[in-house]
């Protein structure tokens, strides 16, 4: 079983050593490994149970050192870095070679970011090498918030989990990529369109995929607990039942018993809804219960990212 702990030390000698281990970030924990180094990238990809397909996300600790891992920054990426590095922001980049296929999928761009936690910061720092790390969850499940979350679910194939402390935000990076068409934006997540926009102007949104996606986060169910979720429609309420769990903004529903219920954010705040929202997708999800309603959150600030979590994970597979 994995060992949780705030040793920076322990984890990066088990990275040295070609581990991988569970990391926190501020938007979700990432399974963290040697991002320059294939077979770790390959030890991610199987503790993960994730199809090779799906490339993964470099992690470094300046915008500088990322110059070691793409050929060019264009002017916009560049104007999101310097605004929002560190924090939930990942640019796709034209990678150079030191970065092996299998961290890309054999695309020509790499995902970079720059995560906002202290101690990943310093374990960054303290690395002669960057980190590729997914979220630390099974393909295709929520993702962990806490070092618990990733022990239930990986603790027996990882030697150690570096414990941060709850995500500070709760959704996955926001996933921005340049092409002749101008900035894209490929994943909603932890940094609102709203605030990208206020920096380089209009942004287009290409979050959906069918079949061979840029990124799997693309395909139409991802993120999902294990019972069925019915997204509602906005202002509609569940029938009454007893085996049914709730997630809802401000205010339980009528009908289910409340300790089947889990509230988002009393005051009506959609960060601290954001921060909340897979801890308590977990906690219901294991509930005895058979199936799991969910209210949509107001389309603004980081209510698109979450609504759109919200409906990838109603898709049943
Ligand atoms: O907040 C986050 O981004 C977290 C923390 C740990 O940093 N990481 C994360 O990684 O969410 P993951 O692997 O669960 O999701 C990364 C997404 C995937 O949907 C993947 O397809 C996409 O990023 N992606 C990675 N590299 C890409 C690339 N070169 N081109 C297009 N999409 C890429
Ligand atoms: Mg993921």
């Amino acid at each position: 079983m994995a060992e949780i702990g705030t040793d920076i030390g322990r984890a990066a000698a088990f990275l040295q050593a070609g581990q991988v281990v569970g990391i926190p970030t501020e938007t979700v924990y990432g399974l963290a490994g040697n991002a320059l180094d294939p077979d770790a990238v390959l030890s991610i990809f199987r503790v993960k149970n994730r199809p090779s397909f799906d490339p993964l996300i470099v992690h470094t600790d300046s915008l500088e050192k990322v110059f070691q891992f793409v050929s060019a920054i264009p002017a916009p990426a560049r104007q999101l870095a310097q605004a929002f590095w560190p924090g939930p922001l990942t640019l796709l980049l034209p990678r150079r070679s030191v970065i092996p296929d299998l961290v890309t999928s054999g695309l020509p761009s790499v995902a970079v970011r720059v995560p906002h936690h202290p101690l990943t910061l310093s374990l960054l720092r303290a690395l002669p090498f960057p980190l590729a790390a997914p979220s630390a969850n099974p393909f295709g499940y929520i993702s962990p918030t806490t070092a618990q979350h990733v022990a239930d679910q990986l603790g027996g194939q990882i030697p150690y989990i570096l414990d941060g402390g709850p995500a500070q935000v709760g959704l996955e990076s926001t996933i921005v990529g340049f092409d002749e068409q101008g900035p894209t934006v490929y994943r909603l997540g932890g940094l609102a369109l709203d605030q990208i926009e206020a920096i380089i102007g209009p942004v287009s949104v290409r979050t959906h995929s069918t079949s061979n996606p840029a990124a799997p986060g693309m395909l139409s169910s991802h993120y999902a607990p294990r019972k069925p979720l019915i997204l509602l429609p906005p202002g509609q309420s569940p029938p009454p039942a007893d085996r049914v769990g709730a997630l809802v903004f401000r205010e339980p529903f009528g009908g289910i018993p409340s300790d089947r219920q889990r509230i988002l954010s009393p005051v009506g705040n959609l960060n601290e809804a954001a921060k909340n929202l897979f801890a308590h997708l977990r906690a219901l999800d294991s509930l005895p219960v058979d199936v799991l309603y969910a209210e949509p959150l107001p389309n603004q600030g980081l209510g698109f990212a979450m609504n759109d979590r919200l409906r990838r994970a109603s898709v049943r597979k």
